[in-house]
């Protein structure tokens, strides 16, 4: 139950009742407009509930939740499913394929610690789909999907579908906390259901009627059934949950280790990760990483490895992150699994910087658990090299999440008359000639405005990991193109200006029939896709950077970039030492920038999307929400400050990252203690826990810098 803070006046009790019912109110129609598209309320409304909640929040500061509707960027409309921002980023982990990696891994924590001993937990690193799961007052209130990590989409509508998922917890959990797992789909349940599909596809067959798509793997169909528009189709797919992780919690004492924490869960009725394991040393956590390997088959769902954990919560943060890795768990990733099939055609397609990538089609075969069509054949090189032709029977393999590989052909199995394969001399999109570039080995199309490369590179442009552009997918570009509305990525910014005139392309506006006559009206179509269009215009410089399709630049190093540089112009005309001194970038991607930006047309297409309002430089209101220098990092605030309230100093700590506890235990990272500190201060104390008074809180406030770096100066029990 949430208790009234400090203040304790009957006005504050009174408003976060109402911020508390406004909350569950907002939520509930943005699930009924965002994901089950049947508001109830109209739009007026809405803004009035959403009014009143910001005025309640600005009037009383120590009401703001980092969870509340005004702090999640809503979503915009025509999108299934609402923006929710994490509070802490969801990671993913590094991997380790053999017992050295592990016990390298294992090395590098204890150099960082200095010291060699710890326990560990093994967990099965279920293959399905992440999500967040914040539970209030015991109730689930937002399921979210990890997307980039930082900000996924609200799926709690379809979650509360989920038998497995609890709706309301039991015993006594905490006020407010965050849980993390994994959803999965049983081998069973998904065999099943692509039985049931497969069934249905013959019933359509026989009407003349589309068939629908199986699902390629249990993952898969878990990541679909999760993102159904309606809850009610989820509720009617074979879902189950493993909960690996506590995410964040407020207001309550939490274990102190991941052992305990997944015993703790438990006890609310949430599923933990079946089979979860406590090793005392590398030893046997490695141990238990081979059995996994010899059974992986073992589990009623697929696993895709092993996760290895450091079990004590303190080191992890101590550990804390790398890029977007924690250094105290790894994936442990089982060897790759590999069948024989037959290559019954080797086929080529065009890539988007113009590469003609050729590719196997097999005979269908199941590997690692997943149904194999195509596996990609590198370059001619590659072909050569391990001798493939089409009709072999062929060893592949498939490791992981990548494209499954050919391994070798079973040349005793290969047909009397088969001849070499032979890359064609023309471009399977627009016949111009393909050429060799010898830096790569592989074959390109010589036409620099091959539809194929136009198409490629427009995808990517509007695509997830770049602009982000919804409704502007395959289909839509090849319509545009087709029309000749756009031809390139600079051209899209034009659509929503034009937007009457583009109503009367077919397949683009709303026809309506009046007397008889045709009236072509915009309709939503449209105007959701203008509505896109204008969005991405402030997706920021990184996701810029990675749509202008620059070879090499992808979404990790583009935000390095983006961060080092801050403007489009500066990292094109930066010479390439100094993109190549930023770190993780590197002489490869840094000369692959300079040459882009040596074409004359590379440069029209910036300073037309430049002109059309795009935005190329880092925005500071855009640096510091996305920064979270306190990220893995646990402070507990005692006594009375003078300058603000200690509800206001724990929201600004939480908005800088940290986790704010409220009691003291060796994973508190400091504690801020004010006037008339009492027990807190004396267990801080006999913990040898740095311990700050209120004019460090007001700097660390301004300036989390600074703090880092008392934190790796602090003597035990520095009281400062
Ligand atoms: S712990 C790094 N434990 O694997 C953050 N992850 O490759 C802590 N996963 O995003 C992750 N089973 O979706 C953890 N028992 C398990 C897991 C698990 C599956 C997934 C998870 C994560 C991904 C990282």
């Amino acid at each position: 139950m949430s208790t009234p803070s400090s203040t304790g006046d009957a006005e504050i009790i009174a408003a976060r009742d109402r911020v508390e019912l406004l909350r569950a109110e907002i939520l509930r129609h943005n699930h009924l407009y965002h994901v089950l598209d049947t508001p109830e309320i109209s739009d007026p409304e809405y803004d009035d509930l959403f009014r009143e909640l910001k005025r309640l929040e600005t009037d009383f500061p120590e009401l703001v939740a980092a969870d509340s509707p005004t702090q999640t960027v809503g979503a915009p409309p025509g999108r299934t499913f609402a923006v929710v921002e994490h509070r802490l980023r969801m990671l993913s982990l590094g991997n380790a394929f053999n017992a050295d990696e592990l016990r390298a891994w294992n090395q590098r924590a204890a150099d960082l610690l200095d010291r060699e001993e710890w326990t560990f937990v093994s967990e099965p690193k279920i293959d399905g789909l992440a999500i967040a799961l914040v539970y209030e007052r015991g109730r689930l209130v937002q399921a979210a999907t990890r997307g980039d990590g930082r900000a996924g989409e609200d799926v709690t509508a379809n979650l509360r579908a989920i038998d497995a998922v609890p709706n309301e917890l039991s015993g006594s959990p905490p006020p407010l906390f965050e849980v993390r797992g994994e959803i999965f789909m049983p081998k069973v349940g998904f065999d099943a259901m692509n039985a049931e599909i497969a069934a249905e596809n013959d019933r359509r067959r026989e009407e003349g009627r589309a068939a629908l798509t199986l699902y390629a793997n249990p993952r898969n169909a878990a990541a679909g059934s999760v993102r159904q528009k309606d809850a009610s189709v989820t509720a009617t797919r074979p879902l189950s949950i493993g909960i690996y992780q506590l995410g964040w919690c407020d207001d309550a004492a939490t274990p102190d280790t991941h052992w305990e924490t997944l015993g703790w869960l438990s006890e609310f009725g949430l599923p933990t990760t079946p089979e979860a394991a406590h090793h005392a040393d590398i030893d046997d956590a490695l141990a238990a990483c081979e059995r996994w390997t010899q059974r992986r088959d073992s589990q009623a769902f697929e696993m895709d490895g092993v996760v290895v954990k450091v079990d004590d919560l303190g080191l992890q943060a101590d550990l804390g992150i790398v890029g977007r890795e924690p250094r105290w768990a790894v994936a442990w990733k089982f060897p790759p699994q590999e069948a024989s099939t037959v290559v019954e055609q080797i086929l080529v397609n065009v890539g988007r910087t113009g590469s003609i990538n050729p590719y196997a089609r097999l005979r269908p075969v199941r590997v690692g658990g997943v149904q194999v069509t195509n596996a990609t054949l590198h370059n001619l090189d590659d072909i050569r090299r391990k001798d493939i032709r089409e009709g072999d029977t062929v060893v592949i393999r498939r490791a992981g999440e990548v494209i499954p590989q050919v391994v070798r052909p079973v040349l005793e199995r290969r047909a009397e008359d088969s001849v070499e394969w032979k890359m064609p001399d023309t471009c399977p999109a627009c016949d111009a000639e393909t050429v060799r570039n010898t830096d790569d080995a592989m074959h390109y199309c010589s036409n620099r405005s091959c539809p194929a490369i136009v198409q490629r590179a427009l995808e990517h442009f509007a695509g997830r990991g770049a602009m982000d552009i919804r409704g502007l997918g395959e289909k839509m570009i090849r319509l545009l193109l087709h029309e000749g509305v756009i031809r390139d990525a600079a051209d899209i910014y034009s659509i929503p200006k034009r937007l009457e005139e583009l109503a009367r392309v077919p397949g683009l506006g709303q026809v309506k029939k009046r007397k008889g006559e045709d009236h072509y009206e915009v309709g939503d179509r449209l105007r959701n896709l203008a509505a896109a269009i204008e969005r991405s215009k402030s997706r920021g410089l990184a996701y810029l950077l990675v749509g202008l399709g620059i070879r090499h630049v992808g979404g990790e190093n583009a935000s390095l970039l983006a961060d080092e540089f801050g403007s489009l112009n500066v990292i094109l005309l930066a010479p390439a030492e100094d993109l190549a001194a930023v770190d993780g970038v590197g002489p490869i991607i840094a000369e692959s920038i300079v040459d882009w930006a040596l074409d004359g047309e590379n440069w029209s297409l910036v300073h037309r999307l430049q002109a059309a309002g795009v935005e190329d430089e880092i925005q500071r209101s855009e640096e510091e929400p996305a920064e979270t220098p306190l990220e893995g990092l646990r402070f507990v605030l005692t006594g009375r400050f003078a300058a603000m309230t200690r509800p206001q100093a724990e929201a600004q700590l939480k908005s800088l990252g940290a986790a704010v506890g409220s009691s003291v235990s060796k994973n508190t990272s400091a504690l801020f203690a004010g006037e008339a500190a009492g027990s807190k201060r004396t267990k801080a104390e006999s913990l040898g826990l740095p311990i700050w008074d209120e004019d460090r809180l007001i700097v660390a406030l301004d300036d989390p810098a600074t703090l880092l770096t008392w934190l790796t100066e602090a003597e035990p029990s520095d009281v400062n």
